[in-house]
């Protein structure tokens, strides 16, 4: 997704370029661009007149921030000990093969689906859990999952 100026100006102006509000803002740049791209930080930076590594320290700590693109769709896959019992690491393992992905968080090349692995999101009792942009499977399988996958995948060719 290109970089626009005006869409940096706008998450600015809408948190009063206060420095304060930092992290709301690169949540807000996270969201849109689905990861925090090099030349808006840079810009942050200048317009807050704060440094780079302000930005990286925040980029890099919580892991809801990424800096660089994830997929429309990403997939978080439960590793947490419930879902590991349950064959969660053999999910995280085959769904990655399937989308022919290195490593995590890790963008396909048609931009639609990243991997990441999770320590339990709360639902244990539905083992193994992954959720795919947003949308939680419980008592799921690798067979499953690539059978969504796939859906998702001609939902977006169709369009
Ligand atoms: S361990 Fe997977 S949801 Fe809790």
């Amino acid at each position: 997704m290109e970089v626009q100026k005006i869409e940096v100006d706008n998450i600015l102006n809408h948190w009063k370029r206060d420095k304060s509000n930092l992290i709301e803002m690169l949540e807000d740049v996270q969201e849109h661009y689905r990861y925090i791209p090099p030349q808006v930080a840079i810009t942050i930076a200048e317009e807050l007149d704060i440094s780079m590594n302000r930005i990286f320290h925040i980029a890099t700590f919580y892991k809801g921030f990424t800096l660089e693109p994830r997929g429309k769709y990403p997939i978080s896959v439960c590793t947490g000990t419930a879902c590991h019992v349950k064959g969660g690491t053999r999910i995280l393992e085959n769904i990655m093969r399937d989308l022919d992905l290195e490593r995590e968080g890790q963008a396909t090349e048609d931009q639609l689906f990243s991997v990441e692995s999770v320590r339990c999101i709360g639902c244990c009792g539905l083992a193994p859990v992954v959720a795919i942009g947003g949308e939680v499977h419980g008592k799921t399988s690798s067979t499953k999952m690539k059978k969504f996958i796939n859906k998702l995948r001609k939902k977006e060719q169709a369009q």
